[in-house]
């Protein structure tokens, strides 16, 4: 109904808008500082230019890919975002199951609100990956992967872009704790959102599903857990320990890209965390192109970032990246309507890959090169 009539993305966005609560929805939406990193990751997807060829034959578009050596239903990855379960009360399940469905990996967050175990017990037919925040403690990040790796997870995506908490200013202007209570939305907003307030408090409580005790302030509980002394030595450490592929997420320099090549990473992802760590960082879409002409002989790159649509995503396939990490697009629809909304959002952006590849003239996604795109 509500979820068919969503035309795209952003459609899923108004609604996730008028269904989850004010300070739900902005932790999602929003970003670092002044959100000049996410306007600009968002804004360079509208600076591509197609270059479409005509009379082509283009009555199939396949959009399968093979990533890290195993095929995809299309280059696309669910990225790994925290609290799930704030933004529905079925949270990583759900987006694990649609993950699953549509034959894309899903990776679960170390600030994950469900265990690795769970996540699998509910999509076991599906890919999933583990996201790596190296904490303080270098036995419970051992725990960590010795627990993914429990639960089937073969993909291991090390985060390296958050030494310390970035300021999400919406975050703290809302004053938002960790987990939610009504004191920061207030009875009057817990009036405007009915649905979601009955669902938050009948649903298990909101809490990590990894770490004990943490402070119930973001900022808290990211410098708590996270540690601002990780350095590339403790990456050859997490690669010593992996045997499964290894991707490091949060590259930003090509000259980092190299070195973490010759560490024999599987895969970079360029990225800036979705403007929400350093803000006025590059842009991915941009940097894209040096890096997989640096490194892409040597290490699959994928790209995210301000990808919202297929146009996007073969946008950024076209410029070189393996598949790119999706993150708000699944949320909103999360919060628009749970686990059909993660359906449609994956829905969406799977007919509109398929008709850009076919407007552009390009028989599926292993068509897409340089060729197709100019950045404006
Ligand atoms: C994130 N992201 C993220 N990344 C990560 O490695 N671990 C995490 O726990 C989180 N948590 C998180 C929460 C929320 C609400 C968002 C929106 C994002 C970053 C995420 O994996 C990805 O890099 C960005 O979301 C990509 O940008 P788009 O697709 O949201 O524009």
């Amino acid at each position: 109904r509500r979820l068919a009539r969503a035309a795209d993305v952003a459609d899923l966005r108004r609604l996730a808008a008028r269904r989850a609560p004010r300070v739900v929805f902005d932790y999602v939406d929003g970003a670092a500082e002044g959100e000049v990193s996410l306007a600009r990751s968002v804004e360079a997807f509208g600076r591509v230019e197609f270059r479409p060829r005509v009379l082509r034959d283009v009555a199939q578009a396949p959009t399968a890919v093979e990533i890290l050596g195993r095929q995809i239903g299309m280059p696309v990855v669910l990225a790994p975002t925290g609290f799930t379960r704030m933004m529905h009360r079925e949270g990583e399940r759900a987006v694990a199951r649609a993950a699953a469905r549509a034959s894309v990996p899903y990776t679960l967050s170390t600030m994950g609100t469900t265990t690795a175990a769970d996540v699998a017990a509910a999509a076991p037919g599906g890919w999933n990956w583990f996201q790596l925040y190296v904490v303080r403690d270098r036995g419970r990040t051992r725990e960590s992967l010795r627990l993914a790796r429990a639960a089937g997870m073969d993909v291991l995506v090390v985060t390296v872009d958050v030494p310390v908490a970035g300021a999400r200013l919406r975050d703290v202007r809302h004053g938002m704790t960790m987990p939610p209570s009504l004191r920061w939305g207030g009875v009057l907003r817990a009036v405007g959102r009915p649905a979601w307030w009955f669902d938050f408090l009948t649903s298990e409580p909101l809490r990590f599903a990894t770490v004990e005790g943490a402070p119930d302030d973001l900022a808290g509980i990211t410098n708590l857990l996270f540690d601002p002394t990780v350095t590339m030595r403790d990456l050859s450490w997490i690669r010593s320990e992996w045997e499964g592929p290894l991707l490091v997420k949060g590259v930003q320099r090509v000259d980092d890209a190299k070195e973490l090549a010759t560490l024999g990473v599987d895969g970079v992802v360029v990225s800036n965390h979705g403007g929400r760590q350093l803000d006025r960082s590059p842009t991915p879409l941009e940097l894209l192109p040096e890096v997989v002409a640096a490194v892409g002989d040597r290490t699959e790159v994928f790209l995210d970032g301000g990808v919202r649509s297929g146009a996007d995503v073969a946008a950024a396939v076209a410029l070189g990246a393996r598949a790119c990490f999706v993150g708000r697009a699944y949320l909103y629809g999360l919060m628009a309507g749970g686990e059909p909304g993660v359906d449609r959002a994956l829905q969406l952006i799977h007919a509109e890959l398929v008709r850009t590849l076919q407007l552009l003239g390009v028989g599926g996604v292993a068509g897409l090169n340089q060729d197709a795109v100019h950045l404006r």
